[in-house]
């Protein structure tokens, strides 16, 4: 514990932008996801790390991640995430006049990931520009994109939230490295004239007064590093020659008060009652931080999308790829209540409580035949179902 730590103990209820509710009602118009071809399993990595398997998943609920192949770029990774969106809407690229992005990964200050993604997918020649809000980005850049629509200044948005994690982990943390995984996800924001699930209230904030809790640092090797021989993506040079440094309790502690305290916020500025969200879609940081948060919130976990088991903690990638496979998997219904929550670096945290309606999903993803994923969608509408003859 760190003496005046906000998230320490009954901490007052955080701040935010006032839940200023989605006046005009943008909306979602289309969803995309991509994904590195590379699985690792938490076995994988006790072979070269001090960790074991059990402990992974017992304390986090990761069994395995996506990394990216050592020849994969973030721009590639991120360009794919925005075309899936794009093809699935049948939206043409010259169509979308604004362009945002986020990664907690960089692979460089300047030019902005934005920019050269708007040059690859062919995006006329409006704003390209990317924002840093950690793993809250993506859910920053709905706000940002209904801002610029309402205000006059946009038509329509792609936000693309893309991140090569692996790439600013220190391999040789164990209490780093077992988390993180690799993929970008993509949200495509209209006004409230198209079609697409409806933003009805959205809720950002931030505490600079808890940055140190979660940050990176001058990478240094340690000096067993070439003492177990390890794979490519665990010695590949680090962006930006930084790595990540978290205490792990104290993120605990503040992911699971946010949480909770934005779903509440974000339920009352829209009118709604708790129970009727039918669907949390949070940042998949740690199942052990969902389920407490389910718990604080009296929702049942089966309300929660969970992939972190799958796909580790993909930053700011990680609610747009867990909507994507939500909505695949046909948790996303008509008229039903989905809300988006994220917290992260900073501390940064914020949400959107959208109206489902159809929305196009697209999902690029090498493994998609052959991984669990599909599997997993079904295994869990069953419970969802089960879940609804019982409230
Ligand atoms: N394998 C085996 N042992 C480990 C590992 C590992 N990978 N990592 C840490 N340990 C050991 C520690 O060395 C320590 O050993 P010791 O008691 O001999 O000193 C012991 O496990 C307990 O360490 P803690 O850090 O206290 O472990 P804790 O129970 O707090 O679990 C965890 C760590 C899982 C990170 C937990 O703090 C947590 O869930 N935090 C939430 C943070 C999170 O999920 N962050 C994700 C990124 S942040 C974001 O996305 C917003």
């Amino acid at each position: 514990m760190r003496v005046g730590s906000p998230w320490h103990g009954s901490a007052k209820s955080v701040g935010g932008n006032g839940g200023r509710p989605g006046r005009s009602g943008c909306r979602l118009i289309g969803v995309g996801s991509a994904l590195p071809g590379l699985r690792v399993t938490n076995r994988d990595i006790e072979l070269f790390l001090d960790t074991s398997s059990e402990w992974i998943e017992s304390r986090t609920g990761i069994r395995e991640r996506r990394v990216a192949e050592p020849e994969l770029t973030l721009l590639a990774l991120a360009a794919r995430a925005g075309r899936a969106a794009l093809e699935a809407a049948e939206i043409d690229a010259s169509q979308v006049d604004t362009v945002i992005c986020s990664s907690s990964s960089p692979d460089a200050t300047f030019p902005s990931l934005a920019c050269r993604v708007q040059a690859e997918l062919g995006c006329p020649q409006g704003p390209a520009f990317d924002l840093q809000a950690a793993c809250s980005g993506a859910v920053y850049g709905v706000g940002l994109a209904q801002s610029m629509i309402q205000g006059g200044l946009s038509r329509r948005v792609l936000i693309v939230a893309a991140e090569i994690f692996t790439r600013v982990l220190d391999w040789t943390d164990r209490s780093t490295a077992v988390l993180f995984g690799d993929g970008a996800g993509a949200f495509l924001v209209g006004g409230p004239d198209e079609a697409g699930a409806e933003i009805l209230a959205i809720d950002l904030g931030a505490d600079g007064k808890g940055a140190w809790a979660l940050d990176t640092v001058r990478f240094s090797a340690a000096p067993d590093l070439a003492a177990r021989s390890r794979p490519q993506y665990a010695t590949s040079p680090r962006a930006l020659d930084r790595v990540v440094q978290m205490n792990g309790r104290e993120v605990f502690r503040f992911s699971t008060k946010v949480l909770e305290q934005i779903v509440v916020r974000l339920a009352a500025d829209a009118a709604v009652e708790l129970d009727q969200i039918a669907l949390v879609v949070p940042h998949q940081a740690n199942s052990r931080i969902l389920a407490t948060a389910a718990g604080r919130l009296g929702l049942p976990f089966q309300r929660f999308a969970c992939n972190v088991d799958r796909m580790g903690n993909t930053s700011s990638a990680s609610i747009p790829l867990a909507l994507a496979e939500a909505a695949q998997a046909g948790r996303c219904r008509d008229d039903e209540l989905v809300c988006l929550v994220a917290f992260g670096a900073g501390l940064t945290w914020g949400g959107v409580l959208l109206r489902w309606q159809p929305t196009p999903v697209g999902v690029d993803d090498p493994l998609r035949f052959e991984s669990s994923s599909a599997k997993a969608g079904e295994e869990e509408a069953p419970a969802q179902g089960q879940e609804e003859v019982s409230a």
